[in-house]
C-alpha cells in the first residue's frame, strides 16, 4: 500500500501544535498583540514539512518518531519567523502567505519584525525546558542545539536570504544559485532530518545516510518551491504566484526553464530516497517525504 504522506503530516503536525500551545503564550498575557502575532503565524495552516522529516528521521532510526518532538517544534518556530521576515517589504514584498495575510499586513510592520524576532528567540527556550532536560541526555539536547544554530544564523539560512537579496535582477551561474538555495531553505531542512537521528540516538553509522538523504531534499525542496513559484495556482499555494519573477530572483526556472528544472527535481529525489535505502522498511517515511516534494502543489 503507498505510503499516506497527508496523515504522516497531519499527525506531526498536531504533536507539533500540541507542544508549541505549551511554548508560546497566551493572547490574554501582555503583551497581547505579541502573542496573538506569534499565533497568527505560527499557528495558520503550514504543512509541517520540517517537523514530518525530523519524525521520518528518529522513526527510521528508532522506530518512535515523537523523539523528534521539542526539536522540530523548535526548528518549525525558526521557519515561521523566517517566513514572516521573507515577506516584509524589504525582502520580498509579499502580502499573501499560507492562504491569508501576511504579518506585516495583518499586525503591521513593527509587529511583523518582532513577532519574528520572539519566534526565533523563543524557540532556543525549548531546549531548556524541565520536560525536554528530563527525557534527553545533555549531549543530545546540547548537539541540536548546535545543529539548529548552525543552520538558522549567519553561516545557514540568514546567509542564503542575504544572497538571495543581493540576487535580484542579476543572472547567478549554477553553484552560486545552488549554494544559494543550499542555505536560505537546505540548511532548517538538513537540520530537521539530522535532529531527528540525533534525537533517537543515531551512531555515526547511521548519521551518513540520514546527511545525504538531507542535503539532496533541501536543496530539492526548494528547486521545488521555485518551479512552483511558475506553474502554481495561488488558490492551492496560499502565496501569490510570480512574485519571483516580479523581483527578478534567481531560480532554477529562470536559470534553466521549468522543464529541466523539474528534471533535477527529480534527480535529486531519487539520490535522496536512494540514500536512505539502507534503512530498509522503516526508511520508507523519509522516501515518500521525498517523492511528496516532487508531486505536492502547495
Ligand atoms: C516555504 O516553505 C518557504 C521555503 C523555505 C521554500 P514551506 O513550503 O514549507 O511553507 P509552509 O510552512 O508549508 O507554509
Ligand atoms: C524563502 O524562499 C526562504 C526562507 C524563508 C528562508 P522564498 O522567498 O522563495 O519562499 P516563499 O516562496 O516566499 O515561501
Ligand atoms: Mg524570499
Ligand atoms: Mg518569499
Ligand atoms: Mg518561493
Amino acid at each position: 500500500m503507498e505510503f499516506d504522506v497527508a496523515a504522516y503530516l497531519k499527525r506531526c503536525g498536531e504533536a507539533v501544535d500540541g507542544f508549541a500551545d505549551r511554548a508560546i503564550p497566551p493572547e490574554n498575557r501582555m503583551p497581547g498583540v505579541l502573542y496573538a502575532a506569534m499565533r497568527y503565524s505560527f499557528f495558520s495552516g503550514g504543512k509541517r514539512f520540517r517537523p514530518a522529516l525530523g519524525f521520518a528521521a528518529a522513526e527510521a532510526v528508532s522506530g518512535r518518531g515523537e523523539d523528534a518532538l521539542p526539536f522540530v517544534t523548535a526548528i518549525e518556530m525558526i521557519h515561521t519567523y523566517s517566513l514572516i521576515h521573507d515577506d516584509l517589504p524589504a525582502l520580498d514584498d509579499d502580502d499573501l502567505r499560507r492562504g491569508r495575510a501576511t504579518s506585516h499586513v495583518a499586525f503591521g510592520e513593527a509587529m511583523a519584525i518582532l513577532a519574528g524576532d520572539a519566534l526565533a528567540t523563543d524557540a532556543f527556550r525549548l531546549f531548556t525546558l524541565p520536560e525536554v532536560i528530563r527525557s534527553y541526555p545533555a549531549q543530545t539536547i546540547l548537539a541540536c542545539l548546535s545543529e539548529i544554530a548552525q543552520a538558522a544564523g549567519s553561516g545557514g539560512m540568514v546567509a542564503g536570504q542575504v544572497l538571495d537579496i543581493l540576487s535580484e535582477g542579476k543572472t547567478l551561474d549554477m553553484p552560486t544559485l545552488e549554494f544559494l538555495h543550499t542555505r536560505k531553505t537546505g540548511a532548517l531542512i538538513r537540520a530537521a532530518v539530522r535532529c531527528g537521528g540525533i534525537a533517537a540516538g543515531a551512531d555515526e553509522e547511521r548519521m551518513l545516510p540520514l546527511g545525504r538523504y538531507a542535503d539532496r531534499l533541501g536543496l530539492a525542496f526548494q528547486v521545488a518551491d521555485d518551479i512552483l513559484d511558475v506553474v502554481g495556482d495561488t488558490a492551492v499555494l496560499g502565496k501569490p504566484v510570480g512574485s519571483d519573477e516580479g523581483k527578478r530572483k534567481a531560480t532554477y526556472p529562470a536559470l534553466l526553464g521549468v522543464e529541466e528544472a523539474r528534471r533535477r527535481l527529480w534527480c535529486l529525489l531519487d539520490e535522496a530516497q536512494a540514500a536512505v535505502e539502507p534503512f530498509g522498511e522503516r526508511g520508507e517515511p523519509l522516501r515518500a517525504l521525498a517523492r511528496f516534494v516532487g508531486n505536492r502543489e502547495h
